[in-house]
């Protein structure tokens, strides 16, 4: 009998109930930017709508836990980042699985990343900053959104690479960190373009370095990690959305044609590009390529995370 209401709730999903798309970071940030933009163009193609809650905390795996065991009617999806990827190796007790306790919508965008300093940091580029930091480790702080974000990863990353060790200040997201970056309370901070285009362009913040072998297209002035003698540092943030554990195949098939849709949308394209950011293909928009990347990428990650002894719990 359920398998025959599946495709009367296929036909008429999503119906007049809002879907709620779950960011697990706080709202304003990147993955939120990203969020918004996606969803406004799915809700279109959907003739439906969608609306954001942001769950932040614990790196995204607060948030990414409420999906896990929300219902699966597919009126709840996640968005989320590689931190989706990164999770099992740094929460020994995460409390889900993300490939077996989630289906698989696609990837949405990735993301590049840069490294900001304070305004009143004394200095003006790379070569100067990197003594700098080593004279003055003591009394640097670097932000991030928790352990597992993206900018805990860029900042572990970063230090690992420089071969000195800051103390960080986790934050909800990287946005309710942005706003103590330019407040001079935090002295670093590795973050997306798609939170900082604004406050680089109206330079109050100093973006450093782009942590990526080339320049970011939409930030040509920003020398790359490669060009300042920083090798091997190529950190690109990936976007997807996921549903519940048994959400109904047929309202998987149109969450992803949706999204297809929308990362193939000019306006959307052009959104993500403005920000440094690009959108993901429409082949990588699907459940079976998502669920191949997400593998590949715990595969990637996991010894990384457990070389570097990193843990969050
Ligand atoms: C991150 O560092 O993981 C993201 O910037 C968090 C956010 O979207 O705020």
């Amino acid at each position: 009998l359920a398998a025959l209401a599946a495709p009367a709730q296929a036909q008429d999903f999503p119906g007049s109930a809002p879907i709620v798309a779950v960011v697990p970071f706080a709202a304003g940030g990147p993955t939120d930017k990203v969020a918004r933009d996606v969803t406004a163009v799915m809700a279109r193609h959907l003739k439906g709508q969608i609306v954001i809650e942001n769950v932040g905390g614990a790196g995204g795996t607060i948030g990414a836990k409420k999906v896990a065991t929300a219902r699966n009617d597919g009126h709840t999806v996640l968005i989320h980042h590689i931190g989706m990827s990164t999770a099992p190796a740094l929460y020994r007790q995460l409390g889900f699985d993300p490939l077996k306790d989630f289906e698989m919508i696609g990837e949405i965008a990735d993301v590049p990343m840069v490294l900001l300093g304070t305004k009143s940091l004394p200095p003006d580029n790379f070569k100067d900053l990197l003594p700098y930091i080593k004279a003055n480790s003591s009394k640097l702080f670097l932000a991030n959104a928790g352990i597992g974000s993206a900018s805990h990863l860029c900042g572990l990353l970063f230090m690992s690479t420089i071969g000195t060790q800051l103390g960080t200040v986790p934050y909800k997201g990287t946005a309710p960190a942005l706003t103590d970056l330019i407040g001079g309370q935090v002295n670093l901070m590795c973050d997306q373009t798609t939170n900082v285009a604004g406050q680089i362009k109206a330079g109050v913040v100093k973006p450093y370095v782009a942590m990526q072998s080339t320049r970011i297209d939409a930030f040509k002035d920003i020398p790359a990690a490669a060009e300042q003698g920083l090798p091997g540092i190529e950190v690109k943030i990936w976007h997807a959305m996921y549903a519940p554990k048994g959400t109904p195949p047929a309202v998987v098939e149109k969450l992803s044609a949706a999204l297809q849709a929308a990362v193939q949308d000019p306006v959307f394209r052009g959104k993500m590009e403005e920000l440094g950011a690009q959108a993901a293909t429409g082949e990588r928009a699907r459940p079976d390529s998502l669920r191949k990347h997400l593998g590949n990428e715990i595969a990637k990650w996991t010894p990384i995370i457990r070389a570097a002894g990193v843990y969050a719990d």
